[in-house]
């Protein structure tokens, strides 16, 4: 773990220091958070099966919205089914060495399932059902990955998995209603995290009063972040990302699993 106090890694991370209570500088546990990032660098050790299930037993304690529970996680051990995740992820190579994934599922479906065994009607058939599981899933992932760094293990979400829905929906036999939000890569860190720069806390912590950034702002943030992207700053780099179209065809794959988007 760092060796920096909390006020100390909060400056690296932010470039502005927030006003940390005396008390919790050398909280470990806030050090931990403070000092993570995502790991894509893994040693050949396997991660201990037990390890995967307590994990996710810890990131099914986070909370869930109206206690619905619209989340589930699929450990990845069977040797085809997670060669054949990692060949629809392979535009990012690094996962070729990935010792274990877990993939995070947005389930309704177990909703819609009650409403029929109770006898009850369904009259929230809209946007609002999505939104939910996969809400709910988005925190069982940040649960599980500040689990596993607790531990000491390194992870990183997977997003692109959305890249290929149907395939992957067909080749983890995913019914209608359920689906991947982001698998996670996980294993023992081959290095130790990169603390990257987060914008200001300023421009991102409003008081009362949402506000605005400003061009000047995402400047000097950019300024602190020439590391990554070729050199060109963080929100040249994004808004390049952002100029091309990506996953156009989310929503009809959402649709042809059974959600009404409206
Ligand atoms: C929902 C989600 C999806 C992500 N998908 C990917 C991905 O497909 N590939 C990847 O390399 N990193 C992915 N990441 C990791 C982010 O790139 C990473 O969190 C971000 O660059 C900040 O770095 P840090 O986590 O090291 O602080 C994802 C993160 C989240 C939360």
């Amino acid at each position: 773990m760092s060796e920096l106090s909390l006020d100390q890694l909060f400056t690296q991370r932010f470039g502005e220091t927030p006003s940390v209570p005396k008390a919790l500088s050398a909280n470990s546990a806030l050090q931990r958070i403070a000092s993570r990032g995502s790991c894509r660098r893994f040693t050949s050790q396997p991660v201990d099966p037990a390890m995967l299930e307590a994990l996710c037993a810890a990131a099914l304690c986070a909370p869930s919205k109206s206690d619905l529970q619209q989340r589930d996680i699929l450990i990845v051990t069977d040797p085809l089914l997670l060669q054949n995740l990692k060949s629809q992820l392979s535009a990012q190579h690094w996962i070729e060495n990935t010792p274990a994934m877990v993939v995070f599922l947005a389930n309704n479906r177990r909703q819609r399932q009650m409403q029929s065994w109770h006898n009850q009607p369904f009259p929230n058939d809209h946007l609002d059902a999505f939104f939910n599981a996969s809400v709910d899933a988005g925190i069982a992932l940040a649960f599980f990955m500040a689990a596993a760094e607790m531990t000491g293990l390194g992870c990183c979400p997977i997003s692109t998995i959305r890249n290929h829905m149907s395939e992957v929906q067909r080749f983890l036999r995913l019914p209608d209603h359920v689906f991947p939000i982001a698998g996670m890569a996980i294993g023992h860190p081959a290095q130790p995290p990169t603390i990257s720069a987060r914008l200001q806390l300023s421009k991102t912590v409003h008081l009362n009063q949402f506000s605005d950034v400003t061009p000047q702002d995402l400047h000097s943030y950019d300024e602190r972040r020439l590391d990554g992207a070729d050199g060109k700053g963080w929100s040249a780099d994004k808004a390049e990302m952002y100029a091309f179209p990506q996953r156009v065809d989310f929503a009809d794959f959402i649709r042809s699993i059974g959600f009404s988007l409206d």
